[in-house]
């Protein structure tokens, strides 16, 4: 049985597609068998992934939904056997889809952008997931810093208001992961080529910080009595 993420944050352009794209490379070239669902009408995810495949790079499988997706159709993927995880690229600006995936998910992965717009956004999506946990007892959230600025203050507030805003959510299902991500050019210049951070820059410190922030992740996946230890 598939384990099914989402990469959501209904603020556009906090990173969602970008940190799908690192997950989606790293964790299938270890093995892991992943298939990715772009769930946006922009389908950001489904080109870059046209350039990766030009370069004979597709080691992953890749399905593009604009119109949302039927959580039947959600929970017969995930009984597929030959899978281990379904990850979701959910759109910007599109609250029902985004609701549909979170609803359907083990995990939800927020990339967050410390600025006012973004902390705001983040913090409506963190009463929601919080309000599916209710239901879906599954359900772990991490949250991660992203296109960090080291020496803005805005920054350093930013993290503190968001472990304020996590509260709301269950012990031990939610986690504001250690990584952040800077923003750099080796990032951005990675999501027009197909290629992963990695593959692009493998020595730029960028590389390193998704490696470290992905290792969480798997750590964060686990059954919460075999993790070395918890962010939140
Ligand atoms: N850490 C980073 N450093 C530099 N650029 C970044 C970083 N993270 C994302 N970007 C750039 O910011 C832009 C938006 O990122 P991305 O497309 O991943 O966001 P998104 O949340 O998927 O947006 P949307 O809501 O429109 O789907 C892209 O051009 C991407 O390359
Ligand atoms: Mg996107």
């Amino acid at each position: 049985m598939a384990i099914i993420i989402s990469i959501a944050n209904q603020k556009g352009g906090a990173g969602k597609t970008t940190t799908a794209q690192q997950i989606a490379v790293e964790l299938s070239v270890v093995g892991y068998r992943i298939h990715v669902i772009d769930m946006d009408p922009q389908a950001s995810f489904t080109q870059w992934y046209r350039h990766r495949r030009k370069q004979g790079l597709n080691s992953f499988s890749v399905v593009t939904i604009p119109t949302g997706l039927l959580i039947e159709d959600l929970s017969e993927l995930k009984q597929r056997s030959d899978l281990d995880i379904i990850l979701i690229d959910c759109p910007g600006n599109i609250v029902d889809i985004t609701m549909a995936a979170v609803q359907a998910s083990d995990a939800v992965i927020t990339p967050v952008r410390a600025t006012g717009l973004d902390l705001e956004a983040t913090k409506y999506m963190i009463l929601f997931v919080a309000s599916v946990m209710k239901e879906n007892k599954n359900l772990r959230f991490m949250l991660f810093h992203n296109a960090k600025h080291a020496s803005r203050r805005l920054d350093k507030e930013g993290e503190i208001s968001l472990v304020k805003a996590t509260k709301s959510i269950p012990g031990q299902r939610a986690f504001i992961l250690k990584t952040a991500i800077t923003d750099t050019a080796a990032v951005a210049e990675a999501g027009m080529t197909g290629l992963s951070v990695r593959e692009y820059a493998p020595k730029s410190p960028s590389s390193s910080q998704y490696r470290k922030l992905i290792m969480e992740i798997l750590e964060c996946l686990k059954p919460a009595d075999k993790q070395i230890s918890a962010s939140a």
